[in-house]
């Protein structure tokens, strides 16, 4: 046994991950592939890297020193399953399994509990920044033992990016804790996505400036405290011409956004734990609204405002934009942590929100200079409870503000869909509300079907006698 870490499934993921180990100081890498003309073919392609090649299960658990540790790196579901069951037959107890897929928690947190019957660990980690991230160094999101990191740790520490010394890779927390923030992590993806989406449009209609010019809007914003991959790739995106009509790249792409489930997922989950995570929600939403030619096409007609869009400065609209998105970036953020700490408390891990966002200052897809931010909100305060109440966030919404009323006012105006701006402006504004008119839904809901309501004014649930006399008296709490 030579390979002290093997990479299972080697598609563009999995192989990228594989090279990314082997070039890594102190690291061996045994590497299996369903079919055996992919190894061949790393092989071939990179014998540099020296890895093992093993053509069965049996070769594969054969090259790997013990406690042997193994990457998956296939599709998510059966053929994630089907790999787990061939490792489990020829590992031992205190091997390591690790799903580097994206894989749901609860289907971790499931093979978690089937797999440590037979004492072998396996650890689910979510693993981002796409095929350069794997090949030079992604942000890995590990769950699983504490037994399994002691091996795991240093070797995951060893191919991670890398965010001011620091590798961006920590012990997430138990069983399916790393997928968990994973997901989470994409959630907030789609809403940092849809939200850059939302300002080029306004910009762009607002304006009139060509993609192109916008282009060096987002490189311009890419210098300020909007820094982050999200928005350097939109410059880069925007700027691109069609090379076979001239168009820009970005007028020829079909305005249908696909989806792979993990958005959907943070959103469902999010609903289960009661945690109101709408700007994720209105980005996934506007995925699927995008994604219905049918609908979009009976709906062409339907009766808009007389005016569209017009802007005298254009440069202050632009910047009204910038604050705007910046505001609604800290929302879709302060969600997102609020979903990792609603989930750690319902499945009892124990996340530590601000190595999180230190974690996702490099490699990942959200990378961004703002996490830095994150991290200092909870340095400073680790129980936190709304990660938009720290003061760097409350001076920076207290900025931005007036310049989001502004900009979802004025879509709503000229009739331009602004979802994840104007989602996110209500939830701000919700949070600050001192009464909610909850009050009345409590008052409806104990209308129809006595559910009781509490008062501000006595401990106790009470209901009033609707079709009585009206009066109210002591109840049982029913929620
Ligand atoms: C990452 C990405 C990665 C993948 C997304 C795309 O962190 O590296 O999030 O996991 O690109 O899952 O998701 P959609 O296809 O749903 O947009």
């Amino acid at each position: 046994a030579t390979a002290n870490i093997g990479v299972v499934g080697l598609a563009v993921m999995g192989s990228n991950l594989a090279r990314n180990l082997a070039s890594r100081e102190g690291n061996t890498v045994a590497v299996h592939n369903r079919s055996r003309s992919k190894t061949d073919e790393l092989l071939a392609t990179h014998p540099e890297a020296g890895f093992v090649p093993a053509f069965s299960y049996e070769e594969f658990a054969a090259s790997l020193q013990k406690p042997r540790a193994a990457i998956i790196m296939v599709k998510a579901g059966r053929p994630t399953d089907a790999v787990i069951d061939a490792l489990v037959e020829v590992f031992e107890p205190g091997d390591i399994i690790v799903d580097g897929g994206n894989a749901l928690f609860t289907d971790t947190i499931r093979r978690e509990k089937a797999v440590r019957e037979t004492g072998i660990n396996f650890v689910g980690a979510g693993i981002s920044g796409g095929e350069e991230g794997a090949l030079l160094g992604p942000s890995i999101m590990p769950g699983g033992s504490d037994e399994s990191w002691v091996t795991l740790g240093p070797i995951l520490k060893s191919i991670a990016a890398v965010a001011e010394g620091e590798p961006c890779v920590t012990h997430i927390g138990h069983d399916g804790a790393g997928h968990f923030v994973k997901m989470v992590h994409n959630g907030i993806e789609y809403a940092d996505m849809q939200l850059i989406a939302e300002a080029y449009d306004l910009i762009r209609r607002g304006t009139g400036k060509t993609p192109a010019e916008i282009a060096d809007v987002f490189a311009e914003w890419n210098r300020g405290e909007l820094e982050s991959y999200l928005i350097e790739i939109t410059a880069e995106v925007l700027r691109q011409v069609d090379a076979s009509t001239g168009k820009p790249l970005v007028d020829v792409i079909l305005d249908q956004a696909g989806a792979k489930g993990t958005g959907a997922w943070t959103v469902q989950t999010a609903l289960s734990l009661g945690v109101p995570v709408s700007g994720i929600a209105e980005a996934t939403f506007a995925r699927s609204l995008s994604s219905h030619p049918e609908q979009r096409e009976v709906s062409r007609e339907l009766p808009g405002p007389a005016e569209g869009l017009t802007v005298e400065d254009a440069d202050a609209f632009i910047e009204d934009v910038r604050l705007a998105l910046y505001a609604s970036k800290i929302v879709a953020y302060s969600q997102g942590f609020d979903e990792i700490r609603a989930g750690a408390a319902e499945y009892d891990w124990q996340i530590d929100l601000g190595a999180v966002s230190k974690i996702w200052r490099a490699g990942c897809i959200i990378r961004a200079q703002f996490l830095n931010r994150i991290a200092d909100a909870y340095d400073e305060t680790p129980d936190l409870a709304v990660l938009l109440t720290a003061p760097y966030f409350v001076e920076a919404l207290g900025r931005a503000q007036g310049a989001w009323r502004r900009i979802v006012s004025t879509a709503a105006g000229a009739g331009i869909p602004a979802p994840a701006f104007s989602s996110s402006l209500s939830y701000y504004d919700g949070l600050r509300a001192e009464r909610l008119p909850a009050a009345l839904i409590q008052g409806q809901r104990d209308f129809f079907g006595a559910h009781t309501y509490k008062r501000i004014d006595k401990e106790g649930t009470f209901h009033t006698l609707w079709s009585g006399d009206r009066s109210e008296i002591e109840a049982e709490d029913t929620h």
